[in-house]
C-alpha cells in the first residue's frame, strides 16, 4: 500500500510529459555573460591558467550578468541549479518554476556549502584535527543556517574522500587520512546540515562527496585513476560514505575518477549493488560537474548519448550541468534503448527529496530580510573563532609560546595582512571584507607590533628586516600556502615550501630572536627544515573569517592548543602517499640495507598522524585491556602534568599481528577529548567491539582471526603505551 507521499508523486510523474521528467534531472548551473562569454569552469580556467587575474575573475563573478536560461525553466526543461547563493535571485527563478511552469515544480538549489557559507570556518582538513563531531555539528549546523537563508536547499557536502597523499589538493576538503575520523566528521555535518527535520526552512540536504576514493588518485593527481583491491575498498575507503548514509544524507555525488577502471559516474556495482542494495540509499544521486560527458575522456562510452544511457543504466539521477541527458534521453527512450521506467525512478526520486524539503508546500523558504539578519551574525562570528581555536596545531614550542603583551612584537610574511587568504579552498560565499588577518585582529585588539611582508618583488628584504627584528623581542614568520595552491586542481608535485619563504625563515633566525612561525597551508608540508630550526611553530591552515582573533587566542595563551594532525606530515614529497596504517612489509624499514626505505630520506614523517602539542602536558599510565562478551574494554589513567588546564585527544589504535592478509600496524579505533586540571588525573575508559576488528580475506569474506591483538593508546599515534592480548572471538 504506498503512502499518501508516494501516491502524490506518482500521481505528478504521470501528468508529466517526457519532456518535463528529463527537465527534473537537469542541474544547470548560470553561464555568465558579458565580456566573457564563457562557462564558470572555463572563467575558472582562465584564471588558473593567469589570462585573467584572481581580482578579474572576482569582479567578473560578482558583476557580470549571469543567464539562467529561464525560457528553459518556463518549459519545465530543469529542476534545479548549482551556485544560486543568494535570496532574492533562488526566489525569483522559483518562481518563474512555481508560477509560470505548466506544473509548478519547485526547484531544487544547490551549493557547495564545504566549511561555512558566508562565516567562513576553518577548511575541513583544519577542523578536522578538533577530533569534536560536536563541533562539527554545531559548524555545519550554522552554515546550514546561513545557506538556506540565502536559498540554499542542498550542499555538495559533506566531503568524507580518505585522502593518504598530501600531493592532492583535496586533501584541504576532508577529514585526512584516516577511515573512522573521515566517518565521524561526515556523519556529523550530515546531522548538521539536515538538522531534526528536513522540511524544516533551515535544513540544507547533505549530498555526500565524492562517492568513491577519490583521495586514492594515483601519483596524488587530481581526478587520476583509481586502482585499488576490493579489500582495501571495503576495509578504509567505504566505510566513510556509508557512515554518511548511515547518518541519513539525502543526496550522493559520485568521483570524477575510475574505480579499477570504471568511472564512478558509470559504475553500476557502486552505484546500485553497493549504495542502494547493501546499504539501503534511497537518496538522490547528482553526478559532479560535467561528469557523466567526461565518461567520453575516460574513454569507456563512444559519445554523449552513450554517457547518458550509461549513466542512467548506472543510476545517476542527476545530471550536474553537462547538458547530456537534456540533449540525449528522450531520444533514447523513445527509441527503446532506454525503459521510461528508469527515468522514472529518478524523477520519483528526485521529486520525493523536493517533498521532505518541505518545497510544494513553502517553495520560499527564505527572503533577503531573513538573509541580512542570517548572514555573519555575532554568534557565528564566535563559533568561527572557536572552531579555528580547535583546529590550529601546535607542533612546536621551545619555551617561546605563550607570548606575554609585554613583548614587542615583529611580524613578516605576507599571508599574515592577507585577509582574503584565510578562507582556503572551496569558501565561494565568503567576502574578503568578513576576514580578519592576523595583523588585522593585532590593529584591532591593539597590540604594537612592526610588520613587514619580508619578501618584496621576489626578494627577501634582508636590511629592513633585520632593522625591524632588531627592535622586537619575539618574531612571528608568516608562511605556507596561497589558498589557490589546495583545493581542486591544485595537486603537486612538490609540497615542501618555496626556496624565497626558507630564506626568509633563514635571515629572521639569523638575528637571534625567538621565532614564531604560523603556518597557513590547506595540506601537509614537507618543512624539515622549518621543523628543526623555528623554535616555535603554530599549523594555523587556512583558519576562516575569523583567523587573526584566533591565532592570537593561542599565541598569547587565551586558548591552549589541543588540536591534533589528522594527516602526516612527511619529510620529502618523495615519501607521499605516507600514513600511519601502513601494514609492515617483509622488511620493515630499520638500520639494515635490504630494509624497506629510501637512501635519501628517512622513513618517518616530520610530525605523525594524532600528533599537536598543548601549553601544558599530558601522562599515561596503568593501561588496562580486558575483553567483555561482546568488546575489548581499555582503561588507561591520563594525567595533567603541567601548570595549566588543558584538553587531552585519547587516541586508541588496534594492530591484528597475524592475519591472513597484511593487517595495518596501527589503525584508530576510537578516541576521546578529555579536559584535565593541573595537576588531575582521570581513567578513561574505551569499548572497541569485536566487529570492528574483521577483515576481508582473499575471497572477500569479512573475517575475523583468532590470535594476538596489540592495543595502543596515547596522545598520538607514534608515542603510546600498549598491551597485547589473545583473542578467540568465540
Ligand atoms: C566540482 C567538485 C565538486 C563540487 C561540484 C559543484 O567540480 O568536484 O566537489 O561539489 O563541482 O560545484
Amino acid at each position: 500500500m504506498m503512502d499518501v507521499q508516494t501516491q502524490k508523486i506518482e500521481a505528478l510523474i504521470g501528468e508529466m510529459t517526457l519532456e518535463e521528467k528529463i527537465g527534473q534531472l537537469q542541474q544547470c548551473g548560470p553561464s555568465l555573460v558579458g565580456a566573457f562569454e564563457v562557462s564558470f569552469e572555463e572563467l575558472l580556467d582562465m584564471m588558473f591558467d593567469g589570462r585573467i587575474s584572481q581580482e578579474e575573475f572576482g569582479r567578473l563573478m560578482s558583476t557580470a550578468e549571469k543567464d539562467f536560461h529561464e525560457d528553459d525553466l518556463r518549459a519545465g526543461k530543469i529542476g534545479s541549479y548549482n551556485g544560486v547563493g543568494d535570496a532574492l535571485t533562488a526566489n525569483r527563478l522559483q518562481k518563474i518554476a512555481v508560477e509560470e511552469s505548466r506544473l509548478g515544480i519547485p526547484l531544487l538549489f544547490g551549493y557547495d556549502v564545504i566549511h561555512g557559507f558566508r562565516t567562513v570556518t576553518p577548511i575541513p582538513l583544519a577542523e578536522s584535527c578538533a577530533w569534536e563531531p560536536e563541533l562539527w555539528q554545531k559548524t555545519a549546523r550554522m552554515s546550514a543556517e546561513e545557506a538556506t537563508a540565502a536559498g540554499v536547499h542542498m550542499t555538495f557536502a559533506p566531503m568524507v574522500d580518505v585522502a593518504k597523499d598530501a600531493r592532492w589538493g583535496r586533501v584541504s576538503e576532508g577529514a585526512g587520512e584516516d577511515t573512522l575520523l573521515n566517518g565521524d566528521y561526515g556523519a556529523a555535518k550530515v546531522r548538521g546540515f539536515q538538522g531534526p527535520d528536513l522540511s524544516q526552512a533551515d535544513a540544507m540536504a547533505a549530498c555526500l562527496k565524492h562517492f568513491a576514493a577519490y583521495g586514492a588518485g594515483e601519483a596524488g593527481k587530481d581526478y587520476n585513476r583509481v586502482d585499488m583491491s576490493a579489500q582495501r575498498l571495503r576495509e578504509e575507503y567505504l566505510p566513510a560514505y556509508k557512515a554518511c548514509v548511515d547518518a541519513g544524507a539525502r543526496a550522493v555525488m559520485p568521483a570524477f575518477n575510475d574505480l579499477n577502471g570504471v568511472p564512478c559516474t558509470v559504475n553500476e556495482w557502486l552505484l546500485r549493488d553497493v549504495l542502494r542494495d547493501e546499504w539501503g540509499f534511497e537518496g538522490i544521486t547528482v553526478s559532479d560537474a560535467n561528469a557523466i560527458a567526461e565518461c567520453v575522456n575516460h574513454g569507456v562510452t563512444t559519445n554523449r548519448q552513450a554517457a547518458a544511457k550509461e549513466a542512467l543504466q548506472a543510476g545517476i539521477d542527476m545530471d550536474m550541468t553537462s547538458n547530456v541527458y537534456a540533449e540525449n534521453l528522450a531520444g533514447l527512450i523513445e527509441a527503446g534503448e532506454l525503459a521510461v521506467d528508469l527515468l522514472d525512478q529518478a524523477v520519483y526520486r528526485i521529486l520525493k527529496l523536493k517533498v521532505e524539503l518541505g518545497l510544494f508546500e513553502n517553495p520560499y523558504r527564505t527572503d533577503e530580510e531573513k538573509e541580512k539578519r542570517t548572514l555573519v551574525r555575532p554568534e557565528n562570528r564566535a563559533l568561527a573563532r572557536e572552531a579555528a581555536t580547535k583546529s590550529m596545531v601546535l607542533l612546536k614550542n621551545d619555551a617561546v609560546l605563550p607570548l606575554n603583551p609585554q613583548q614587542k612584537i615583529a611580524v613578516f610574511g605576507a599571508l599574515a595582512n592577507d585577509p582574503g587568504q584565510m578562507t582556503g579552498a572551496w569558501a565561494i560565499g565568503a567576502q574578503e571584507n568578513d576576514c580578519v588577518s592576523l595583523v588585522q585582529a593585532m590593529d584591532a585588539q591593539e597590540i604594537s607590533y612592526a610588520y613587514h611582508p619580508g619578501i618584496v618583488d621576489g626578494i627577501v628584504a634582508k636590511d629592513e628586516i633585520n632593522q625591524l627584528a632588531e627592535t622586537a623581542d619575539v618574531v612571528i614568520l608568516a608562511i605556507g600556502e596561497q589558498k589557490e595552491e589546495s583545493g581542486e586542481a591544485a595537486s603537486k608535485a612538490d609540497i615542501s615550501l618555496p626556496t624565497i619563504q626558507l630564506e626568509l625563515a633563514e635571515t629572521l633566525l639569523r638575528t637571534g630572536k625567538p621565532v614564531v612561525a604560523v603556518l597557513f597551508n590547506g595540506r601537509p608540508l614537507a618543512i624539515p627544515t622549518v621543523a628543526e630550526q623555528v623554535p616555535a611553530i603554530l599549523e594555523a591552515w587556512h583558519p576562516g573569517i575569523e583567523a587573526g582573533n584566533a591565532i592570537l587566542d593561542i599565541l598569547y595563551g587565551a586558548v591552549n592548543p589541543s588540536a591534533k594532525l589528522t594527516t602526516t606530515f612527511p619529510f620529502a614529497t618523495g615519501q607521499c602517499p605516507l600514513y600511519y596504517d601502513h601494514i609492515s612489509t617483509g622488511r620493515p624499514g630499520g638500520k639494515s640495507k635490504f630494509t624497506s626505505k629510501y637512501l635519501d630520506t628517512p622513513l618517518e614523517p616530520v610530525y605523525p598522524f594524532g600528533y599537536g602539542l598543548s601549553y601544558t602536558t599530558f601522562s599515561y599510565s596503568n593501561l588496562q585491556v580486558r575483553t567483555t562478551d561482546d568488546a575489548v574494554r581499555l582503561t588507561v589513567t591520563v594525567t595533567n602534568s603541567g601548570a595549566r588546564e588543558g584538553e587531552e585527544i585519547v587516541q586508541c589504535y588496534v594492530q591484528d599481528i597475524v592475519a591472513k592478509r597484511a593487517r595495518p600496524v596501527k589503525q584508530l579505533k576510537a578516541y576521546q577529548k578529555v579536559l584535565l586540571q593541573p595537576g588531575e588525573s582521570i581513567t578513561v575508559e574505551f569499548a572497541v567491539p569485536f566487529e570492528k576488528l574483521g577483515y576481508y580475506d582473499q575471497k572477500m569474506d569479512y573475517t575475523f582471526e583468532a590470535g594476538e591483538f596489540a592495543f595502543f593508546v596515547g596522545g598520538n599515534s607514534r608515542d603510546n603505551l600498549s598491551e597485547t592480548i589473545h583473542l578467540s572471538f568465540i
